[in-house]
């Protein structure tokens, strides 16, 4: 069905700037909270102050008071609407005002509607609860924190993977580690606030709103409100960072959409900073447990890794990364287990590179401390250990070129200059160390549709419901429609962001780029073969040349020979100014339902550890260098270079961007971020970026992206594998490892702070 397009002579795409980029920097890109709706009422969330318990009485006679107060919906009040539902489109199934139950700390009790933004802030200050309160469990450790596997549990857990022995191997190895490992809970905190702004028109339902998933929300919100998906239109213009945080809609959504039909009046909510802690998504804290073993040459017999996560009470949230660690090396045999530990916690979601992140950090940190246990080089260590197939269901890998990406990454960052000695590399004060670790994400891709049309002056328009999260994918589906209509980039405009644009699937799991470029390949494809059918038919201007050689070279209809026809001639021909054509992309192996599922916002995804003839991974390599003063234990990373392979780069300014960006969070990840919880009372203590550590300019020196050349065509026609999510994976095991080669301490618990590195 598919065919896929030969794959293209230059696989590294040009290094074209963002086609957006100049609205980017004056400021014209607007946010959804942006959007100038007239007669505006502005929404604020009132939250509740325990986290446990429930609502015995709500005093809202002062808030009402209050001038410009229009309408508050509270708890027990939206009985109109239905609850909404855990999964991939919703993030959590805690109708926040359906009753009077408090399931976590920040939990919405009241949207306050008034007419200024002012008024609905101060009536919301005023608003008391008295609550029946109980006792919280905040986290892993706490009393009444429930454990389950996660298998058979939840919708979104793939397996826990098994190969092999690994009780014999285990056993038997003549070198063994078994460590614990953690990471801490942490929040995606985008520059750009959550926001809603919801509009009605008779019972046409508009809602602006930042979002990684138009189609998914429109059907979900639809469902909720109980009206026809048709009458709901969900607008996400740019969004300023979301990183998984806008992939499942919250219940803030509806809420506000029933508040703007109860006023009568449009509603904006934009959710204060300290709010968002509450009421998005955000990473839970995992616990590891990894057992390994090796014979003495640094073969590795046995792999074991144990994952633990916490999730909210009724929510069986989960990453279980054990899907990728257990397919990284060529470990003989494997066992995982994957729980899940309920606490009285909002509900975790998707964050960046949500199942690596943590668990490569647990794999990648083992690792280095094997290679340490062998006394082996720990790039020479993964060398040995290079599998040429995954190790649980003996499916080859549709390309890997991970050892590419460690020789190149480690000739650059000047591997062979270290010292394996710990401790041995000094420069004045400061004790120098270097690391590396594996970064992996799988390469996934997604059914798409788009839509193009091309005009008699040479004008492309694409159209696409996928969103501009910030990755440059607007850029890149320009680039694709460009190549394959043969004109300069910027004829082409492209539409996204809307769900009554062509459906795409969410804008997560680094699909992005492989299910867009497919989709728009595909819709230009259908333009060029009608313009080519026209160019050769009778009365047309290559009229008698054979259909079969034909290309599009500047503009023009090529024919074998070199006889060449202006589009413009071709469409005069044809004795119409435009042509246009809507595709729908489906990967290879999708089943009958695939675009049916796609419309209705549940896109499936192939690729990854999905497909019966491969699994398809991107993969890169990470060498860091950490300096740390001998007095005050400060660590800095003076440097760090990744090397990554992954299919056709599109735009290799744009894909060097993400890796950066990745690598950047990865610093983060180890030095830097860490949601911190008052273990009595559930809450999150440093909600604001000025508590919430994140790296600043002066904490990011030198950071080098090497793009590893490689074909793929096996993942999907446009041959693209996502890279959104890579450059974050392993960089903080890199450091880790780094401190410990600066230090000889081996810190297991991230983040990685000064406090640590202390006697
Ligand atoms: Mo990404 S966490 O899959 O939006």
């Amino acid at each position: 069905m598919n065919e896929a397009a030969p794959a293209p002579k230059e696989n590294m795409g040009a290094p074209l700037p963002r086609v957006d980029a100049r609205l980017k920097v004056t400021g014209q890109a607007p946010y959804p909270a942006d959007f100038a709706a007239a007669n505006v009422a502005y929404g604020v969330l009132a939250t509740s102050t325990i986290a446990r318990g429930s609502i015995r009485a709500l005093h809202l006679d002062r808030a009402r008071a209050v001038p410009g107060v229009l309408d508050i919906i509270s708890a027990g009040d939206v009985g109109s609407i239905d609850k909404p539902k855990f999964g991939n489109t919703g993030a959590s199934s805690i109708g926040p005002l359906h009753d009077t139950k408090i399931f976590h700390d920040g939990q919405i009790i009241a949207l306050v509607v008034a007419d200024t933004f002012e008024a609905a802030e101060e009536a919301a200050m005023l608003i008391r609860a008295d609550y029946a309160e109980e006792t919280p469990s905040a986290s892993f450790d706490s009393k009444g924190a429930e454990t389950e596997a996660a298998a058979g549990k939840s919708p979104m857990f793939k397996e826990d993977v098994k190969a092999g022995d690994f009780d014999a191997a285990f056993e038997a190895a003549a070198v063994k580690i078994d460590q614990k490992y953690s990471t801490p809970t942490q929040h995606h905190n985008p520059i750009e606030l959550f926001s809603t702004t919801a509009m009605w028109q008779g019972d046409q339902l508009t809602v602006h709103e930042p979002c990684q998933n138009v189609t998914g929300w429109k059907v979900e919100l639809a469902r909720q409100l109980k009206i026809d998906p048709a009458n709901v239109r969900i607008i996400s213009s740019y969004v300023g960072g979301a990183f998984g945080s806008k992939g499942p809609m919250t219940a803030r959504t509806a809420i506000v959409a029933l508040a703007a039909r109860r006023v009568g009046r449009p509603v904006r909510c934009v959710v204060s900073r300290m709010q968002s802690f509450g009421t998005q998504t955000y990473r839970a804290e995992t616990r590891h447990r990894i057992r390994m073993g090796a014979d003495r040459n640094g073969k590795i017999s046995a792999f074991g890794h144990e994952g633990w996560e916490v999730t909210s009470r009724p929510d069986p949230y989960v990453v279980g990364g054990t899907s990728a660690t257990g397919r990284m090396y060529d470990y003989g045999s494997v066992l995982t287990h994957v729980s899940i530990v309920h606490a009285d916690r909002n509900t975790p979601g998707y964050m960046r590179s949500p199942p690596e992140t943590p668990y490569v950090y647990a794999l990648e940190n083992a690792m280095d401390e094997m290679a340490v246990a062998l006394g082996m080089d720990p790039v020479e260590f993964r060398r040995v250990n290079e599998p040429k197939k995954e190790p649980i269901g003996g499916r080859p890998f549709s390309s890997r070129s991970l050892l590419k990406c460690y020789d190149q990454a480690a000739e650059a960052f000047g591997w062979s200059r270290r010292d394996a000695a710990v401790g041995s590399m000094r420069d004045g004060d400061w004790l120098v160390g270097m690391g590396c670790a594996t970064a992996i994400y799988p390469s996934s891709v997604a059914p798409c549709a788009a839509r193009i049309r091309l005009t008699d002056d040479g004008q492309v328009r694409v159209q696409c419901g996928s969103h501009e999260i910030g990755t440059g994918v607007r850029t890149v589906a320009a680039q694709m429609a460009a190549e394959r209509l043969a004109v300069d980039i910027d004829k082409v405009s492209v539409e996204m962001g809307d769900s009554a644009l062509p459906p795409a699937p969410v804008s997560g799991g680094s699909i992005s780029t492989a299910s867009v470029c497919s989709a728009v390949l595909k819709a230009a494809d259908a333009v060029r073969a009608k313009l080519f059918a026209a160019a050769v038919a009778e009365g047309g201007p290559l009229s008698g040349s054979g259909n079969e050689k034909l290309d599009m070279q500047d503009g023009k209809v090529v024919a074998a020979g070199g006889k060449s026809a202006a589009i413009a001639d071709v469409f005069k021909s044809m004795q119409v100014g435009a042509i246009e054509e809507y595709a729908e992309f489906a990967p290879k192996g999708s089943t009958g339902q695939a675009l049916k599922k796609l419309y209705a916002g549940q896109p499936e995804f192939h690729g990854g550890e999905e497909d019966k003839d491969s699994v398809k991974y991107a993969f890169g390599a990470e060498f860091v260098e950490v300096r740390i003063n001998s007095y005050t234990r400060e660590i800095r990373v003076p440097r760090i270079v990744g090397a990554f392979a992954a299919g056709r780069i599109m735009n290799t300014r744009t894909a060097r961007s993400q890796l950066m960006g990745g690598m950047i969070w990865g610093i983060s990840h180890a030095l830097h971020e860490a949601t911190e919880i008052d273990q009595r009372h559930a809450r999150y203590v440093n909600r604001d970026l000025q508590d919430y550590l994140v790296p600043v300019n002066a904490d990011i020196k030198k950071v080098d992206v090497i793009l590893v050349p490689e074909v793929d065509m096996e993942v999907n026609p446009a041959g693209v594998k996502g890279l959104g999510e890579l450059g974050n994976v392993g960089t903080a095991a890199a450091i880790a490892s780094a401190v410990y080669h600066a230090t000889g301490k081996r810190i297991r618990d991230l983040p990685i702070r000064i406090e640590n590195l202390l006697v």
